[in-house]
């Protein structure tokens, strides 16, 4: 763990945590978890902004119910339409499915929750996907709320060099304004909001330990020089669709790794985020105040199974990588007992997984070992319940979403 990252939990009171439960099992500090969330809207609250939940760093309805019911909160980022139908099912409004969707029991989906009177909306990024959701909802009867998704990616040189994620071709105010009249005219859709992610600064760690001091200069310098340009950008495409009597929801933009410089934007009503209410390893590896305050609320723990020689213990499970571009800082890593780290050669295994370090020799057969996840909601989709922890004792176990059978890619 970074030696500046702050614990509430150790050894022992994770141990007790998970006495008598089956292992391997998720873990989540319900004080580090609130302490978090409080930071989070600390800092939106001073900046007069909502701060709306990523559904996917989460995966867990019942942590998803306890961070909604804080003042300061506002609806739900989903990534699936059918996801959003459970959750309203469940009581949940202010639904905005953030990612683009074309297989016609999707979109009719979100057409009958707008019909039964859910807010619900739903990314879009061309005209192309403006139709299809167009003649779907009018064939339901709905008149569909759409949200203008927009690329946040910094372009140089006239476009040759591209620095951000690849998703929306919607890049500037004429391409907004463009689509959000394709938008006006057809009656089946009415324009909500406007988001945009900036994914090249909340998703970029400047701090990285897999870094050289160069390449973190250059990723600082980097996040800065996005920030300003995006954030004037941004504010300009808010500016030019309410200037041609667009009325919008929100204005959401942000991330975990992002939301302290985006709540200082003009045109912004609402950040998103999710993974930050986990604090998982990628967040070790950012420079920003508000990052480094977090604290790790979410583990999981694996039982040492084997014992292939001194100072080596081997655990039962492990292998749960995060994704996106592969490389070592993608891998979990073990926490708890200190001084215990993966093999070079064989990383964290699909069913077993090999620790070292002088902690190793004190660690008996069937004990646990405490890891934690590159990345937040990921790491659901591995476990069907999670063990809360409050005060360092377990209180309640509650499902994932896995274990509501529920999977939405
Ligand atoms: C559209 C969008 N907004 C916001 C986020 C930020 O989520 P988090 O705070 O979990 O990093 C993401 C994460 O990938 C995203 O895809």
């Amino acid at each position: 763990m970074h030696p500046a990252t702050r614990v509430s939990l150790g050894y022992a009171e994770l141990r007790r945590a998970v006495e008598g439960v089956r292992l391997p099992a998720a873990i989540v500090d319900l004080d580090a978890f609130d302490e978090n969330l409080e930071a989070h809207l600390a800092i939106t609250r001073r900046a007069g902004l909502l701060l709306r939940l990523a559904t996917k760093s989460i995966r867990v309805v019942s942590l998803l119910r306890r961070a909604l019911g804080r003042p300061g909160t506002r609806g739900l980022m989903c990534y699936s339409p059918h996801e959003a139908e459970r959750l309203h099912a469940l009581g949940f409004d202010d639904l905005f499915i953030a990612y683009p969707v074309f297989r016609p029991d999707d979109v009719r989906a979100l057409a009958r929750l707008t019909r039964e009177g859910a807010v619900v909306s739903v990314a879009v990024d061309s005209e192309e996907a403006a139709l299809v959701y167009s003649e779907i909802a009018e064939r339901q009867g709905a008149r569909l709320r759409v949200v203008l998704c927009v690329d946040m990616s910094l372009r140089l040189g006239g476009g040759r060099l591209h620095i951000g994620v690849r998703r929306s071709p919607v890049h500037d105010e004429h391409d907004v304004v463009a689509l959000a009249e394709k938008i006006r005219a057809r009656p089946a859709l009415v324009l909500h909001g406007l988001m945009g992610y900036e994914a090249q600064v909340a998703g970029l760690p400047d701090k990285s330990p897999f870094d050289s001091q160069l390449v973190r200069f250059g990723k600082r310098t980097l996040r800065a020089a996005s920030m300003r340009e995006l954030g004037e950008r941004r504010a300009r495409m808010a500016v030019a669709l309410r200037e041609r009597g667009h009325d919008l929801a929100f204005v959401n933009g942000g991330g975990t790794g992002s939301l302290d410089l985006t709540v200082g934007e003009t045109g912004v009503t609402e950040v998103t985020a999710g993974s930050g209410l986990f604090k998982p390893l990628l967040f070790d590896g950012y420079e920003s105040p508000f990052v480094s305050s977090l604290r790790p609320a979410c583990f999981f723990a694996l039982e040492v199974t084997r014992r292939p020689g001194p100072g080596m213990v081997t655990c039962f499970g492990g292998g749960y990588v995060a994704s996106g571009s592969a490389g070592p800082e993608k891998l979990p890593r073990p926490v708890f007992p200190q001084g215990l780290d993966l093999s070079s050669t064989e990383g964290a295994g699909e069913v077993q997984t090999p620790v070292f370090g002088a902690a190793a020799d004190a660690l008996r057969l069937g004990d646990p070992v405490f890891f934690r996840h590159a990345k937040a909601g990921e790491l659901m989709e591995r476990f069907d319940e999670v063990v809360l922890v409050r005060g360092g004792r377990a209180v309640e176990r509650v499902e994932t979403y896995r274990g509501d059978g529920w999977c939405f890619g």
